[in-house]
């Protein structure tokens, strides 16, 4: 039996001890935030990064800036269809109306022709996810974007160092990023705002100064979460500790994307967004970003691997990857109509393939009435799993895990016939 849980955290155990450390000297905003912004920017090849807390709290407080220094009353941003809810949530808080474009089939970024049919004479802004780490049709999409007058957010929670023809997403207008765990850079939460807009850095650094430091418990309860997770995904802590409780609990198995939404809505205001980051967050940043290249072609070679060993039905059902196209590979995803079935056959094999934690937005509580399209981003809600290909695993665990997984899915196919 193996044992091979559903993530990895990517800060590393030095990184944790080093943090305890620094605690009492490095918790207020300083010169390493400076360092850390500048660093980025030149990674990113724009010459402004902002650094906020979490990437929900920088793409709010890009929105309502951009609203203030353009004077717009009540303008609309399209979002496409299926992605993390905390994306159409910032540009509603930040007073913005939400219009849906449809995702493409082949991997669920938006559909530039929806993306076409939803403009009108209201929208200012697009927001795109690079979803799982695949940029989205960027040519099309930013082309569209500059044709139409629209300023285009770039979320880059799943792509960061991932490049489009030489150029790194996050620098075509305003970039989002997110260093929450499982990414694939970890500074106990955080993110940053990129742009070559020189009003909105100065707009957007004018409301950080505002923002008071972080209290020392908010960091040390950010650190204890990630090292909590860190320790129940590592080697003999994970069949230990969190594997009996997802396997004989059923802790973590159910679809709850819906109530995650519902208590995410509840308990994030606007006041839980405004602090500053922090020094010792930014210098976990700058020990992580130039190793960020050799970790994210990890979890490729995993999924070469991964796909090169599964017969061609279940290659079949992956959104498609040829294994050289631009991708982080932060989710290796398949799409499975019985996919909860598999969970559990899965995980008595000991492997945690993972539901998506994004989904189809207009299922969720309260946006089921904003206009646009989702026919594609609906069929697919609920059908997408992540098979693990994280830092935790290697070529050999890669192959193992091919033929289990492969072996159950053949098996509840054959079922189903
Ligand atoms: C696609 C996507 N966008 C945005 C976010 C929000 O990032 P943060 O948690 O830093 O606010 C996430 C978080 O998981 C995400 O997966």
């Amino acid at each position: 039996m193996v044992f091979v849980p559903r993530q990895s955290i990517s800060i590393g155990w030095f990184e944790f001890l080093k943090a305890v450390f620094r605690l009492p000297f490095k918790s207020s905003c300083g010169r390493e935030v400076k360092r850390w912004e500048e660093l980025f920017a030149r990674f990113i090849g724009v010459p402004h990064a902002i650094s906020f807390i979490s990437e929900r709290a920088g793409t709010y407080f890009a929105l309502k800036a951009l609203k203030q220094i353009n004077n717009w009353e009540k303008p609309e941003i399209i979002c496409p269809s299926y992605t993390f809810f905390s994306v159409p949530w910032a540009a509603k808080l930040a007073g913005w109306e939400l219009r849906f474009a449809d995702v493409l089939r082949e991997d669920l970024t938006m559909d530039p022709q929806s993306l076409i049919r939803q403009i009108n004479h209201r929208t200012k802004a697009i927001i795109v996810t690079h979803l799982n780490g695949k940029p989205c049709k960027m040519k099309e999409i930013g082309e569209i974007a500059k044709s139409h007058n629209l300023r285009l957010l770039e979320d880059c929670a799943h792509s960061m160092g991932v490049k489009v023809n030489e150029r790194q997403v996050g620098s075509w207008d305003i970039g989002c990023f997110s260093f929450g765990d499982g990414k694939s850079l970890g500074t106990f939460c955080g993110g940053m705002i990129t742009t070559s807009d020189s009003q909105l850095a100065k707009s957007l650094s004018e409301i950080l100064d505002r923002f008071p430091e972080q209290p020392k418990s908010r960091i040390v309860r950010k650190w204890f979460d990630s090292l909590l997770l860190k320790v129940l995904t590592t080697g003999i802590f994970y069949p230990l500790l969190l594997y009996p409780m997802l396997r004989w609990f059923g802790y973590l198995s159910a679809d709850s994307r819906k109530k995650d939404f519902l208590d995410f809505i509840k308990y994030v205001a606007e006041k839980d967004l405004t602090f500053k980051f922090s020094d010792l967050q930014a210098l976990a940043g700058i020990s992580q970003l130039s190793s960020l290249d050799r970790r994210n072609s990890i979890r490729r070679a995993n999924s070469v691997v991964f796909r090169a060993n599964i017969s061609k039905e279940t290659q079949e059902m992956m959104l498609p990857w040829d294994g050289k196209e631009a991708h982080t590979m932060l989710h290796d995803s398949i799409v499975l109509d019985h996919g909860m079935n598999i969970v559990k056959r899965s995980l008595a094999k000991g492997i945690d393939v993972r539901l998506d934690y994004c989904t189809n937005c207009r299922n969720l509580p309260g946006m089921e009435n904003f206009p646009g399209e989702d026919v594609i981003g609906k069929k697919l809600d609920g059908k997408i799993f992540f098979v693990p290909n994280h830092l935790g695993v290697n070529e050999k665990l890669s192959k193992r895990i091919a033929f289990e997984l492969d072996k159950l899915i053949l098996e509840s196919k054959a079922i189903d016939k």
